[in-house]
């Protein structure tokens, strides 16, 4: 069995710091490897340039998987070269090879179709004539890629439970919704979330902003925001958007500035009407926070998509702790949530809310955006095509 797994997890000297992507990706390695195939598993980790790069390997992973799935698991020394393949013969029942990561090949990003199908057959040869394809890695359906796209119409493919339970919870918060139906989006760019808050407004109560994002909003009601994130390209759709959905979006009506950008800043907090001209905006205000909670609370539908501002930093953690508090409170009291975004969850873990404090805490960051925003999802079609 091939399986494209997303262990796309965050680093930091060498370690990871968040592994809910590899944790997610067990039940179906173990399903496999358990039945008695033979698991050859590829995925990526950050942007390499199409070359192997040493800060890149999936080393980490792979020992992290070790001990998660109580199983050895090998890391290729390539992705698709000599040691991968020699690898991928040498393999018995039950064991389980991962091999490295797959963007060091510079045809798994190709835009084009010849060198994308090129290493789609080389990872079928690995796998054998009578293989098949698990697509479990959600993260990355979005991704016309070799490893994603191409793969799954040389081989009999199937998605895995991940994919499939993803697909499933995103469903339900896009059809037959229970109202009020919330949604907090953040993060820093308002240019990345735009097609969702295009294709959400419509339907919600709700459409919380914070983060980043809400700077080039606030500026949009001619509130000056010092030198806060600002997206001043998109200060006039900001405008259009807050003319058109602005009985549902609720913006931050306070905000935390800081001197500078530094954990131990000196803050003071600004009325967002008033705006201020010095200093930079790193959180919502605690007014904001009690809010944007009581709305969160009452809601029986929740989709969160980035965090309030800098929660890496303590001081400016306060109204991303608050949201997720808030969200986790709807939800023992029967909402049905949904965290998406490497940075909401791995804020969700840092202030030690379990993950079953909410309905769902998706892998996929872009790939949900995506799917809410209802585009097409290549490593989805391909799969329904061949079924
Ligand atoms: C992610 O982190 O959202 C996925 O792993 C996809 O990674 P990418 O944005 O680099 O394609």
């Amino acid at each position: 069995m091939l399986v494209r797994s997303d262990f796309n997890v965050p680093l930091e000297n060498g370690k990871i710091t968040d592994p809910g992507r590899i944790l997610a990706s067990v039940p179906t390695l173990a399903q496999l490897a358990d039945a008695g195939a033979k698991v050859i598993i590829t995925a990526h980790l950050g942007r390499p340039k199409g070359e192997p790069d040493p800060a890149l390997s999936l080393a980490p992973v792979a020992a992290r998987l070790s001990a998660e799935l109580g199983r050895n698991v090998q890391l290729a020394g390539d992705v698709v070269g000599s040691d991968a393949l020699a690898r991928a013969e040498g393999l018995t029942d039950g064991d389980v090879l991962l091999l490295e990561n797959i963007r060091f090949d510079p045809r798994e990003t190709a835009k084009d179709d010849a060198e994308r199908a090129g290493l789609a057959k080389a990872l079928v040869e690995l796998v054998g004539d009578d293989g098949a394809f698990v697509s479990d890695g959600f993260g990355v359906v979005h991704r016309k890629q070799a490893s994603v796209y191409d793969v799954a119409s040389l081989l009999p493919s199937y998605a895995g439970d991940l994919v499939a339970a993803e697909v499933e919870v995103l469903k339900r918060i896009t059809t037959d919704v229970e109202h009020p139906y919330a949604v907090v989006l953040g993060g820093s760019k308002v240019s990345d979330k735009l097609a969702v808050i295009e294709a959400l407004a419509p339907k919600v109560d709700t459409l919380v902003i914070g983060g980043g994002m809400a700077f080039t909003f606030i500026k949009a009601q001619g509130s000056p925001v010092g030198d806060s994130l600002l997206q001043e390209d998109m200060v006039d759709t900001c405008k259009e958007l807050l003319d058109r959905f602005g009985d549902v979006i609720h913006l931050p009506h306070d905000i935390v500035v800081a001197d500078e950008f530094a954990a131990d800043a000196e803050t003071s907090i600004a009325f967002t009407r008033d705006g201020f001209t010095e200093g930079m905006g790193l959180d919502i205000g605690p007014g904001s926070v009690e809010r944007f909670s009581a709305v969160l609370r009452s809601a029986k539908t929740v989709f969160w998509n980035g965090p309030m501002g800098v929660f890496e930093f303590e001081r400016f953690s306060t109204g991303t702790r608050g949201v997720a508090e808030a969200i986790a409170a709807a939800t023992q009291d029967g909402a049905f949530s949904v965290v998406g975004g490497g940075d909401s969850a791995a804020a969700v873990r840092s202030f030690g809310l379990p993950d079953d404090a909410f309905s769902h805490i998706s892998t996929g960051g872009g790939a949900s955006l995506e799917y809410l925003e209802g585009k097409e999802l290549p490593g989805l079609t391909v799969l329904e095509q061949g079924a």
